[in-house]
């Protein structure tokens, strides 16, 4: 029945709407065909008075389908997720009006909720990526339902939705994890050792889910890398088995000394002297480097906090030259000054700055040719150059750069020349003495004011420290 589909007003085609009226029209067809048969009425009569309530029945229920189906045509595209705008829907009906705003209501309802969802959700995946140590979170399968960035980069960018254990190949792990899924415990910890990317260490802490969560997750795996907490031990043993080392060396020959002259040098007034100049010399170089592990350990306590007061580079760089003039006096050298006009104040500890000054210059005068200058300038520059390891202070800042003359250093040692204790050989060599903590005393200053130390090196120009300051913190 009425095939031809009309497009009036969007009106849709399948609605049954010629159905409707014409079922509707039957029981008034009924009573006028009553009517014809005890004559009660003409034929004709009856024919035009049907077909006028069809006409009635045709105005009366048109509005109503029509407002139904633009209420079912907004409903399919709320529920599509898209957007309709109800202000452009001709509601006359108070029925499909109130239809029309209880669904709006619920509507808003659930994006709200869904926007709050969503939102907790991209908050947590962000607090999960920015944990250092690998998360991964399975389901009752050994499936693995998420994992943060740290345990992708460890495990691979694919994991999701792979078997545990075809992610991670340990046999003792596995049969952990199994454990915990098979509720025949809560939570399991253990060391194992996986070989892919790389040989690496871990500690692993499988805990269940408590039943609360609901979540298809059901245990949640925390993996902290061993190999780094083992370099971290072994840099520090180093440091301590170095600085006894270092400690050790001179108390051998002091005490060797000690021994010659209680013996065979015991009236030897020319060897005596001799043998105590050496003696004191140890004894300074002991002290310098009880006070420079000393101080490392200082800057290191404070590495964190911020720098306070100010620093008066043209002040710092004179009281410098005066402390170091004996010096380079005695090796015929001359500290020279070039600073640049109106430099300003910095905020940094005045002390630890004039420190870094201090050792960059000794060094200067220590390495460099004799009889040639040691030339410090300062100078403002528009921003710090980026360092690979860490973030320096944005804006402004200060460069003071120290130059002595002297042969190159190699670009490998030059790399290694902050090292902890490390000093070149040829230095070493020529008996020149030094604890080889200056430089990582200067670094570790530089850090913390978040500025950077650059060196260059070249046969003609000699060998340049240059550090960058912050005017600001
Ligand atoms: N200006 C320089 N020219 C050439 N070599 C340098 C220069 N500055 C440092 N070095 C090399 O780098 C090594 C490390 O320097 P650093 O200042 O850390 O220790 P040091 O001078 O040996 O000891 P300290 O500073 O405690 O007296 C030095 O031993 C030296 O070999
Ligand atoms: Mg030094």
């Amino acid at each position: 029945m009425f095939k031809y589909k009309p497009k009036f007003l969007n009106f849709e085609k399948n609605s049954r709407f010629a159905e409707r009226v014409i079922f509707l029209s039957i029981p008034t067809a009924m009573v006028f065909i009553l009517l014809v048969a005890v004559q009660l009425m003409t034929p004709i009569m009856a024919i035009v008075s049907y077909a006028s309530i069809i006409v009635f029945n045709v105005i009366l229920l048109f509005p109503m389908t029509f407002e139904m189906q633009q209420v079912k045509k907004y409903i399919e595209t709320l529920a599509a997720g898209k957007d309709f705008d109800d202000k452009a829907m001709k509601l006359s009906e108070n029925e499909s009006q109130a239809i029309v705003q209880a669904i709006n209501t619920m509507h808003s309802f659930w994006s709200h909720k869904t926007d709050v969802l969503e939102a907790q959700t991209i908050s947590d995946t962000a607090v999960l990526d920015s944990l250092p140590d690998p998360i991964i979170m399975i389901d009752r399968t050994g499936n693995i339902l998420g994992a943060n960035i740290s345990a992708r980069s460890l495990f691979g960018n694919n994991i999701a939705n792979k078997s545990i254990d075809k992610v991670v190949n340990s046999n003792n792990f596995i049969e952990a994890v199994s454990r915990v899924l098979k509720k025949e415990s809560q939570s399991e910890n253990l060391i194992f050792y996986i070989q892919k990317p790389v040989q690496q260490k871990l500690y692993a802490h499988i805990k269940q889910l408590p039943w609360m969560s609901k979540g298809l997750a059901v245990a949640v795996i925390s993996i902290y890398d061993l190999t780094k907490a083992m370099k971290i031990e072994k840099m520090q043993s180093d440091f301590v088995a170095n600085a006894s080392h270092e400690l050790r060396t001179p108390l051998a020959i002091i005490s060797g000394f000690i021994e010659t002259l209680q013996t065979t040098a015991h009236d030897d007034a020319e060897a005596r002297d001799n043998f105590l100049k050496i003696m004191k010399e140890q004894t300074d170089y002991m002290s310098s480097l009880i006070e420079n592990l000393l101080s490392l350990s200082k800057i290191e306590l404070n590495q964190d906090q911020k720098p306070e007061g100010k620093a008066n580079l043209g002040k710092l760089l004179q009281d410098v030259k005066e402390a170091l003039s004996m010096k380079a006096s005695e090796r015929g050298m001359e500290i020279k000054i070039l600073q640049e006009k109106n430099i300003p104040e910095i905020e940094a500890d005045a002390a630890q700055v004039r420190q870094v000054i201090q050792n960059l210059t000794d060094n200067a005068l220590k390495y460099g040719l004799a009889q040639s200058d040691v030339t410090v300038s300062v100078y403002k520059t528009e921003s710090i150059p980026p360092s690979k390891s860490y973030k320096v202070a944005e804006g402004k800042a200060v460069a003071i750069s120290v130059n002595n003359k002297g042969p190159k250093i190699s670009p490998e040692n030059l790399a290694r020349l902050t090292e902890r204790f490390f000093r070149l050989q040829e230095h070493k060599d020529l008996n020149i003495k030094g604890t080889g903590l200056g430089l990582a005393i200067a670094k570790h200053i530089i850090l913390r004011h978040r500025g950077n130390l650059t060196v260059s090196s070249t046969s003609y120009n000699g060998t340049t420290f240059t550090i960058y300051l912050p005017v600001h913190q």
